[in-house]
Formats: structure tokens, sequence, C-alpha cells
């Protein structure tokens, strides 16, 4: 067992030489990101966590993670551009009817009239930077706390309550699907009282569909997405601790095309389970709890935003006139499968 001088209590137990793993010391920087936090826990970014130049991160992403050039490129420099540019509007730019739209050519106009020089976008970062609120950063992550009304950063620690409902999401098998992002996708939506915009959510689907392409199975482009997902002691491990375990090592490499797909996939799960769909977390793995969309009765829906017990466990509501309670039963009797 190595010790190292910076961090005295650090172990050296996942991998040897320049990638062991060494948890942060107080002064380094960490972000909201795990899967960054991780790279520098591992010295593939620097330990310290500061001062990354986005060609380091380029590198850091395909070596650790098996990500193909292009999909490290996006993520790079998309998310220098993010970080470096006012927050975007808050609706996506409207596709039709045409690019001369009102809303496409704010949101064009946004961007270039707020652009600021390529060398402040591609300046170094320190990981903790990556917290501004509403760049990268958004409201209903699974792991964080929303960022405080009025503040500028959200927080970069783990909020381990949340994490904890995160993993309640796995099959009885032990392993987290698609099926099991969605859900915990849409939970933490609900949670949130849908405060994330529209492009965040995108973002937010983004990050969970690159977690699940690098430690699930191989997916060809268009393979078998909805096929198995990611053994919870590996998820945990670097969920919770940041850490790469034993031996791991990327074993296919994530494609930016296989990733949009998952991302895609991880929508339609969305859509179907429905906004509001699961209200709260299920008590164990084999009892996911799934609950009818309360878009179907907004009012209803609203006091289960506030309450989590205003609705009770077989689908009925405290309070709510009985005709509305059948309403609720006959909808959870259609609830959604693993
Ligand atoms: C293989 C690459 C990556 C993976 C697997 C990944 C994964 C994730 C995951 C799962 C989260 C959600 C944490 C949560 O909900 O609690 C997250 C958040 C975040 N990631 Fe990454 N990420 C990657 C690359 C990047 C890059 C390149 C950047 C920026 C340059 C970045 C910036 C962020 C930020 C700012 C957040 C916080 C978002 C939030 O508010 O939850 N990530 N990432």
């Amino acid at each position: 067992m190595h010790t190292n001088p910076r961090h005295p209590h650090a172990t050296t137990n996942a991998f040897t030489g320049s990638h062991a793993f060494i948890p942060p010391s107080p002064s380094d920087s960490r972000s909201p990101c795990p899967a960054l936090n991780t790279l520098a826990n591992h010295g593939y970014l620097p330990r310290d966590g500061k001062n990354i130049t986005p060609s380091h991160l380029v590198h850091a992403l395909k070596a650790a993670y098996g990500t193909t050039t292009p999909l490290a490129w996006v993520l790079t420099y998309g998310g220098y551009f993010l970080l470096r540019n006012p927050p975007p509007p808050a609706s996506l730019p409207s596709l039709s009817p045409s690019p001369l739209s009102p809303s496409s050519l704010s949101h064009t106009l946004h961007v270039l009239k707020a652009l600021p020089s390529l060398y402040k976008v591609l300046a170094p970062l320190d990981l903790a930077d990556l917290a501004l609120h509403n760049h990268i950063e958004h409201d209903a992550s699974l792991a964080h706390s929303n960022a405080a009304p009025d503040s500028l950063y959200a927080p970069t620690a783990t909020n381990y309550t949340l994490l904890d409902q995160l993993f309640a999401f796995a099959t009885p098998d032990d392993t987290f699907t698609l099926s099991s992002i969605a859900r915990a996708r849409v939970l933490r939506e609900y949670q949130s009282n849908n405060s994330i915009d529209p492009f965040h959510a995108e973002v937010a689907r983004g990050e969970v569909a690159l977690v699940l392409g690098i430690f699930g199975p191989a997916l060809t482009d268009t393979g078998n997405i909805h096929g198995e997902g990611i053994d919870m002691p590996l998820f945990r491990t670097w969920f919770a601790e940041n850490r790469l375990p034993a031996g791991w090592s990327p074993k296919h490499a994530q494609t930016l095309r296989g990733t949009v797909e998952i991302s895609k996939a991880i929508r339609g799960a969305m859509e179907r389970i429905g906004r509001g769909g699961v209200t709260h977390r299920p008590e164990s793995p084999q009892t996911v709890v799934v609950r009818p969309a309360p878009l179907i009765i907004p009012s209803l829906a609203n006091a289960a935003v506030t309450s989590n017990v205003s609705v009770t466990s077989n689908g009925s509501a405290r309070g709510v006139p009985l005709y509305v309670q059948d309403k609720i039963a006959s909808l959870w009797a259609g609830g959604v499968g693993h």
C-alpha cells in the first residue's frame, strides 16, 4: 500500500502508478460531475483539479473512458463554450416554422452577441468553475442538491440521500438499466417541480447516456440499447466515491452517435413513464413504484409536489374526492414495468 505525501491518508488500492486512486484533499478543486472528479482522482487530469486545458480534457476522456475523438471534442469544446457564455435561454430554438421566427432569431442573436473571444472560451478551467449554475450545471441532478435561490454556483458535494434514491432504482438482479435511469430522471424532475428547462433536461439525459454507454455492455451505434445495464458495484463505486474499481478499463469505444441514440432512448422511456410518473423513490429495488402522470390531474399533481405523502402507496389520495381517487386507481393499475 502506497501513501501520497499530499494526501497522507490516501491509498492506491484501485489502480497502481500514475493512475492510482487518491481522494481529493480539501484544497483540491472538484466539480458536480462525477466523471471529471474521477479523472482527477485517478490522475488523468491534474489531481488538484486546477488549470485544465481543453486538450488535456480531450486526452483524459479518451484514455480513461474510451470515448472516440469526436465525442471527446464535442464534450470538451461544448463544455467550455457553455461555461464561458451566458446561460442559454430556457427554451430550445424552434426548428419550425422558419429560422427567421422570433424564437430562433433571439437564440442566434443571444449567442452571437455574447460570444466572447476564443481565447477566453478556451482558457484553462478549475473543476469547481463547472458548478456555475445554469451554464452546464442544472437543477434536478441525480445526486446533487439544486443551487440555492439567487446563488451563482450550485453545490459540488454529492448529496448521499439523493444518491441512495438513485441506487434504489436498480433492478432486482443488481443492475442499473436504461429503465432505471429514465425513472430516476423523471423522479428528479418531478421533485424539482419541473424547474429544469428543456435545454438542460437534454443535457441531463446526455450525462446519463454517457454513463450507460461507457459502463454498460458494448452497444453498437443502434444496437441493443434496451439490453443489460451497468453492474451496481461498479456504478456505486464510481458515483459514490468518484473512483474506478480495480482493474476496470473501457470495454469498447464510446461514440458520439451511440451516445445520442442512448439519450434518445432515455427520452422515449421518460415520455412513456410520463412527467411525474414516478413520484417517490422505490422502497427497495424490488418495489419500483410507478404512478400515473399527474398531468392528467394537475391539481393533485401540484399537491404531490409539495407533499410526498398526499398520494398513498396504493394510488389513492387523502382529502381527494372519491371520483378522483377512482381515476387515480385506474391509472395506477396501468403502471410501467421494468
Ligand atoms: C465521459 C464523460 C462524462 C460523463 C460520463 C459525465 C457524466 C455526468 C453525470 C452522470 C452527471 C450528473 C450528476 C448528477 O446528476 O448528480 C454529470 C454532471 C455534470 N457534468 Fe459530466 N460527464 C462527462 C463529461 C463532462 C464534461 C466533458 C464536462 C464539462 C466540460 C462535464 C460537466 C458536467 C457538469 C457541469 C455537471 C453538473 C450537472 C448537474 O447539475 O448535474 N461533464 N456528468
